[in-house]
């Protein structure tokens, strides 16, 4: 990275601050020593322009549409690699050998069950209970049961904790399935492939043993791969932001669970169907939904379109929308919930408000036409979308954890509260 410097103006005093060069000439002004040589610190409530770490993980171009992992093209990606294959690509920064693939997928068939006790766990939970408030509660539950994987200080406790979240992540997952359907836990299947195991694990009941179909496990594949990740997004950004207090690996996961619980980020793809299902049942029109999405006082969202970082189409959803066909061309089903999404995006995309807000489509507006197509209910998509994004979130730990000098992150404030007074004694107040 080439060093210039950028000038900056307080007064009548003049600082000079580093400029920092990415590899794809984004360019970065350093505030490292800001506030040591001003006094001054920056104010950016959302982080819109602040960037909190260098990273050589994912690339996006919001401009452009393009988004690259580890610098593989995602279409790419989407076209010829699975799941697995990507999530060993983003933690360890390179496609795996046929040897490493064999080995990591070895070690995720070893990890994929639960200690025993841990079932007890479920009962606890009301069967009720939002998956994703089981899941963040269960990476917790399971790194009591594996004290040994939580140090992480040598690359075979890293690979090993990477293997526990990846595998046991999964099957926490479907056992939070089949205790919301009060079905019997099905347990994972040592010669099915990650996937393929994940659909069965839910899916299959004691007198009907679920098979996924090529079809079907590929476009699951493909769901979590395009979910792999995302640079600094909300949930990632938490899981750098808890790993930098050297939380362990569990901890850090389970705190981006929780981020990416929110409808506004990993929670949009259950409302974007549930927008789409109002549609259909006919409580609101397209036209009503573009009204509402464009007046700001009715706080109704296009959920599902729009993006902190795309100007531009999200590359996943251009993917996407062509594999809502393939799947339901497959099943040989129509959804109308993807004709209502089709004609939602034309009326959206010739209206001046979304137009000029550079507003589309993102990642979540088709994925969850898929999930129902292949019988995942709507209270399960963020847990998908989470299990999709652990190997981004692991990798993230895992740099800033390696990052030489890294230190806690703990953000300044500019304070608006009141200045010195005095306690009142509770008769005077
Ligand atoms: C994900 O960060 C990531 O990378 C996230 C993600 C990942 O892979 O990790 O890509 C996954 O979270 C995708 C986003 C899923 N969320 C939704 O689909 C919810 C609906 N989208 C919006 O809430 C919104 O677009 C966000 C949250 C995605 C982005 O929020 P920003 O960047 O804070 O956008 P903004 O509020 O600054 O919006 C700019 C303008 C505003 O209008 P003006 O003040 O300029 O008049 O666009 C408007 C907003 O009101 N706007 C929308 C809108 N999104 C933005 N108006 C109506 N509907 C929308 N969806």
């Amino acid at each position: 990275m080439t060093e210039e410097t950028a000038t900056l103006r307080v007064g009548d005093k003049e600082y000079s601050l580093p400029i920092v060069v990415g590899t794809e000439d984004e360019v970065g002004i350093d505030i490292t020593a800001l506030r040591q040589q001003s006094g001054c610190i920056t104010l950016d409530p959302a982080f819109g322009n602040t960037g909190s770490c260098k990273s050589a993980i994912t690339f996006i171009d919001g401009e452009k549409g393009i988004l690259r992992y580890r610098g593989i093209p995602i279409q790419q990606l989407a076209e010829k690699s699975r799941f697995i294959e990507v999530a060993y690509l983003l933690i360890w920064g390179e496609l795996p050998t046929q040897a490493q693939m064999s080995r990591f997928s070895e070690m995720l068939t070893d990890e994929a069950l639960l200690h025993e006790s841990l079932k007890h766990h479920f009962e606890g939970f009301p069967n009720t209970s939002p998956p994703m408030a089981m899941l963040s509660a269960m990476i917790n539950a399971i790194s009591c049961y594996h004290p040994d994987v939580l140090p992480c200080e040598t690359d075979a406790q890293f690979e090993e904790a990477v293997a526990h979240i990846v595998s046991k992540v999964r099957t926490v997952a479907a056992f939070s399935y089949k205790m919301s359907r009060g079905e019997p836990f099905i347990y994972p299947d040592p010669r099915r492939k990650y996937v393929n195991n994940l659909l069965y694990m839910m899916f299959t009941v004691p007198h009907h043993a679920y098979d996924a179909s090529p079809e079907i496990e590929r476009a699951m594949n493909l769901i979590l791969l395009l979910h792999a990740d995302h640079e600094q997004n909300c949930s990632t950004s938490t899981v750098r932001m808890v790993g930098s207090s050297q939380a362990n690996l569990f901890a850090s996961i389970a705190s981006g669970v929780c981020a990416l619980w929110g409808p506004l980020h990993g929670g949009a793809n259950q409302a974007v169907i549930e927008m789409l299902e109002e549609i259909r049942r006919g409580k609101m029109d397209i036209a009503t939904c573009i009204k509402l999405a464009k007046d700001k006082e009715s706080g109704f969202r296009l959920m599902g379109f729009g993006h902190r970082v795309y100007r531009n189409f999200d590359p996943r959803a251009k993917i996407l929308r062509k594999a809502c066909d393939d799947v339901l061309t497959y099943l040989k089903r129509s959804d109308p919930l993807l004709d209502i999404a089709r004609s939602l995006e034309d009326a959206a995309l010739k209206d001046s408000y979304f137009v000029d807000r550079k507003l589309y489509p993102n990642v979540d507006f088709y994925s969850g036409i898929i999930m129902r197509a292949i019988g995942i209910p709507v209270n399960m998509f963020p847990v998908m979308f989470a299990i999709g994004r652990l190997p981004g979130w692991i990798a993230h730990w895992r740099e800033q954890r390696c990052t030489p000098g890294a230190r806690i992150a703990r953000p300044r404030q500019i304070y608006t509260g009141p200045c010195q007074r005095d306690f009142v004694p509770m008769d005077e107040r």
